[in-house]
């Protein structure tokens, strides 16, 4: 398996734009099919109302109602998961996302946004995929805010290390 032939998924989460943009930033680091999972809700909530909604869903261990998306992980050597931090953990659509995706034996890497306390989210995040490797983790503090070529920089190293990983 090389470069050329390992087929990755970046399935992710966004609410903000956060999310999306690492995984756009992937994609055009290596050859990726993007997903993005989309809650049935798609109400825009903002201000302190919108930490209220996610973070009552966090603690209720809520799993949003998700829009169908057509993703066969099968398909692919390497699933890239991402989601924003709520609460300390990733965002509940993802929660959702796994708990109706047959995942198991695969080989995974997730990355997670968040505002500067991720507190165990990776850790919540990885436990999620328990039965597969997870090949890489790794955590963006808001990128949306930040220098585009930092967040480059950040996240060719980080496929560096996902492919050498997986060569
Ligand atoms: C409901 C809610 C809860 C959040 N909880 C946290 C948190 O516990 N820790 C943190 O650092 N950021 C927290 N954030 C901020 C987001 O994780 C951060 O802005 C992230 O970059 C958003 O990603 P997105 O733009 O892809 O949605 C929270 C945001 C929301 C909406």
């Amino acid at each position: 398996m090389n470069k050329g032939t390992l087929k990755t998924a970046v399935v992710y989460y966004s609410f903000d734009g956060n999310c999306a943009l690492v995984a756009e930033a992937i994609k055009s680091r290596i050859n990726a099919d993007v997903f993005a999972i989309k809650t049935a809700d798609e109400k825009k909530r903002t201000g302190l109302g919108k930490y209220i909604w996610g973070g009552r869903q966090v603690f209720q261990h809520a799993k949003p109602d998700l829009k169908p998306l057509s993703v066969n992980i099968d398909a692919y050597d390497l699933i890239i998961l991402g989601a924003p931090v709520w609460a300390g953990s990733p965002a509940p659509a993802m929660v959702s996302f796994l708990s109706r995706t047959p995942f198991d034996g695969k080989k995974t890497a997730v990355f997670c946004c968040h505002g500067g306390g991720k507190g165990k989210a990776l850790e919540k995040f990885k436990a999620l995929l328990a039965g597969n490797t997870i090949a890489g983790e790794i955590d963006f503090n808001n990128p949306a805010r930040g220098n585009t070529e930092a967040l480059r920089k950040k996240i060719d190293a980080w496929a560096a290390s996902l492919e050498v990983l997986l060569l």
